[in-house]
């Protein structure tokens, strides 16, 4: 089954448009390559400009969330339709950022998904343990509850993209070794069998995403159960493009 591989670019709350223009100058100059797919998700006031540089190319932005409303009286909240609008492709959701910060809850991310397919946006569902359930040996029991709640009378999976990234991972510097990543991404394969089945799960893209630098990439590119990276820090600089260019 080949899974087309996703390096995809979480910003964050980083970086103003002016600096997410400096960053696609360089960027786009080096990329040459159409396989991996490639997605940035920059914050909601670069996505305009980050739109307007990659027009053409091979790159793709994404939101880092939406609502699951339509519209309304939700201050400070976006739409699916109106990041579409602006020209996304993709959409994060579920975030352990946001899961710990923003009060995102398991509910949450599934109305989130459902909406963003609706919209026809492709969502990048984020499910991951923290340090204390991977201790407690609870890594693979809270999995399947995110899993599962996240999927829940999701009608297109296929479409769907889901990141693995350990909370105790992000940001860290602590990558999940090659085999501890590939352990619970076979695992969410497996799960997803159980949802939907064998052919839809074989189709589903899963990353991981932790840590995920120029260094561990193409090791971890080349585990079974790893179709893509989740990367944070280490998109922020243009030398993102290494991590693009895993297989050079
Ligand atoms: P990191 O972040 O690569 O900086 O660890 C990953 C993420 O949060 O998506």
């Amino acid at each position: 089954m080949s899974r087309k591989p996703v390096i995809a670019g979480n910003w964050k709350m980083n970086k103003t448009v002016a600096e997410a223009k400096a960053f696609f100058n360089e960027f786009l100059s080096q990329i040459d390559v159409d396989d991996p797919e490639v997605v940035v998700c920059p914050t909601y006031t670069s996505i305009a400009a980050a739109v307007e540089c990659t027009k053409g190319t091979n790159v793709g932005i994404g939101a880092q969330n939406i609502y699951f409303e339509d519209g309304g009286a939700y201050t400070g909240e976006v739409t699916a339709d109106m990041i579409k609008e602006a020209g996304c492709e993709y959409v994060i959701i579920g975030h352990s950022e946001r899961r710990q910060y923003f009060a995102e809850t398991d509910e949450g991310v599934n109305k989130k998904t459902i909406k963003a397919l609706e919209k026809g946006l492709v969502p990048i569902v984020c499910v991951g343990e923290t340090l204390e359930e991977r201790e407690d040996d609870n890594t693979f029991d809270v999995i399947k509850t995110q899993v599962e709640k996240a999927m829940k009378d999701v009608n297109e999976p296929k479409k769907v993209i889901i990141a693995y990234e350990p909370v105790w991972a992000i940001g860290t510097g602590k990558t999940a070794t090659d085999e501890q990543a590939n352990e619970v991404c076979e695992y969410i394969r497996k799960l997803l069998v159980e949802i939907f089945d064998k052919d839809i799960a074989d189709c589903m893209r899963i990353l991981y995403g932790g840590s995920v630098n120029a260094g561990n990439v193409k090791k971890l590119m080349s585990m079974s159960d790893i179709d893509g990276a989740l990367v944070g820090g280490a998109s922020l600089k243009a030398d993102f493009v290494t991590l693009v260019n895993y297989k050079k």
